[in-house]
């Protein structure tokens, strides 16, 4: 019981279950130098405010030091037993200070150290995902330079539709991871705010100054309500959602991948060091990482899920359930590094096999809309058009041949405005080479986003 800092009101020793069960340090113990952080800004208050004495701040400040050393050298290990975090430094600092360290906690709550450490924690985080998006957009920019010609089918319904570039498809990526650096930084910004100093809930009686706590932490301004400060979890659920859209899009280019790598494709070759073999089957070369982050996807999902079935009954202000919090974030934020972290490499190793992309962007008509837009520029109604083509293409279908290899009189048999220019008119080439239309696939368009993006990302970079 002495054990226990709120030991004073109770007279009989905490269960040793629900010790455990109410114990947090097995994983909030990840942010002990934010709650030491967060603590040196506090006694530095204290201190500068009057509310404790000027030279017990600067003991405790340099305890607190001492402690964060010890611990980042494995000196000082975490009790398991302890509470939380916040419990552990504490008592760790009296066990060093004796009594000036019982002053640090004057006029604060583990409530508001909470949600100060997980802002704090999560600031740096979002620094290190962010920075794994920018080299996997950086890498994705680079390969797209390399195949603004490497023709390839795009598809819609997983059929073949129209031909694209391997560029263009890579592209589409870049905006999309553009975009999530964009929910990232949004994230970043509104969750830069500092609740310290709200106190259990109902703020306190000292004179104390948030906005230099919130200063000295790097928050842009301190809460303005004390209930909101301790009770806000919008910041974990939003950046969860960041997240989630993040992962979702790295889910569907590992699906592309999974289905490039299979024989029925054969559009890339994963690296040796990104695949991995079967027990039992001798053949096999298996692209598990994609796999795993598709799988991963649904657990981030899931801890956005988690997130906001907590907090939507929760009545204001604090409530242990938020204590669930920390797993759910801390397991989306472990997962998306590690998909990113491998992720990034997984590609930039890939082989792609040209070839095999072309000669399947040469079958499935996907120059059908090519050779209607033909008969459109001699003057024909874009429905007759169409009309005629797709009877061209069953014909073809019937007589085993494609629209490059259909002779001339069968064409000239559906309408006199075929010529022989057609063939040039509906070759692969041609077809890519003339989508030149803003966003389109040609080489031209295709490096005028390139060049946009990099733009943007260049300016991301400097943020
Ligand atoms: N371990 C707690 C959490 O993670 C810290 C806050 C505890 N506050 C309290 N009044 N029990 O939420």
């Amino acid at each position: 019981m002495a054990d226990m800092m709120w030991a004073g009101r109770f007279s009989k020793q905490v269960d040793a279950g629900v010790n455990a069960f109410n114990s947090s340090i097995a994983f909030d113990g990840r942010m002990y130098r934010h709650d030491i952080q967060g603590s040196i800004a506090h006694a530095t208050m204290l201190g500068d405010c009057g509310i404790i004495k000027k030279e017990d701040s600067l003991e405790i400040i340099e305890g607190l030091k001492g402690i964060l050393a010890d611990i980042d050298s494995g000196k000082l290990e975490l009790d398991p037993n302890a509470e939380d975090i916040h419990m552990f430094v504490e008592a760790e600092l009296t066990k060093r200070l004796g009594d000036v360290g019982k002053r640090l906690h004057t006029s604060r709550s583990r409530n508001d150290q909470v949600a100060v450490d997980l802002r704090l924690y999560l600031r740096d985080e979002i620094a290190e995902i962010r920075a794994m998006v920018v080299e996997l957009a950086d890498t994705l920019i680079r390969m797209a330079k390399e195949h603004t010609e490497t023709i390839m089918p795009g598809y819609t319904h997983l059929q073949r539709a129209q031909p694209i570039t391997l560029a263009h498809h890579l592209m589409a990526y870049v905006w999309m991871l553009l975009r999530d650096i964009g929910r990232l930084d949004d994230a970043a910004e509104r969750m830069n705010v500092c609740p310290l100093g709200s106190g259990a809930l109902a703020g306190t009686t000292y004179h104390t100054n948030r906005q230099q706590t919130s200063d000295l932490l790097g928050f842009t301004e301190p809460m303005p309500n004390s209930l909101d400060g301790v009770s806000d979890r919008d910041y974990c659920a939003e950046l969860c959602c960041a997240f989630s859209l993040l992962m979702t899009h790295l889910s569907r280019f590992s699906e592309e991948i999974i289905l490039w790598c299979s024989w029925e494709f054969k559009f890339v070759e994963l690296d040796d060091a990104f695949a991995t073999g079967s027990s039992i089957m001798p053949q096999k070369k298996n692209p598990d990482v994609t796999e795993l982050i598709r799988g991963k996807t649904g657990r981030v999902n899931g801890d956005l899920v988690t997130l906001l079935t907590m907090m939507k009954g929760l009545p204001l202000a604090y409530n242990k359930d938020m204590q669930e919090d920390k797993e759910a974030i801390f397991d989306a934020v472990d997962n998306v590094k590690l998909c990113v972290k491998t992720f990034t490499p997984m590609l930039a190793t890939m082989r792609v096999l040209k070839d095999n992309m072309r000669r399947a962007a040469a079958k499935g008509f996907i120059n059908a809309t090519d050779c209607a837009d033909y008969l459109v520029k001699k003057g024909m109604p874009f429905r007759d058009a169409y009309k005629i083509t797709g009877t061209l293409v069953a014909q073809c279908i019937e007589k085993e041949l494609t629209l490059e290899t259909l002779p001339l009189e069968d064409y000239r048999a559906m309408t006199e405005l075929f010529t022989e220019d057609v063939y040039e008119a509906i070759s692969l080439d041609t077809c890519v080479r003339e989508r030149k239309s803003e966003g389109g696939p040609s080489p031209d368009a295709v490096k005028k986003q390139i060049a946009l993006a990099e733009e943007r990302l260049g300016a991301l970079k400097n943020d």
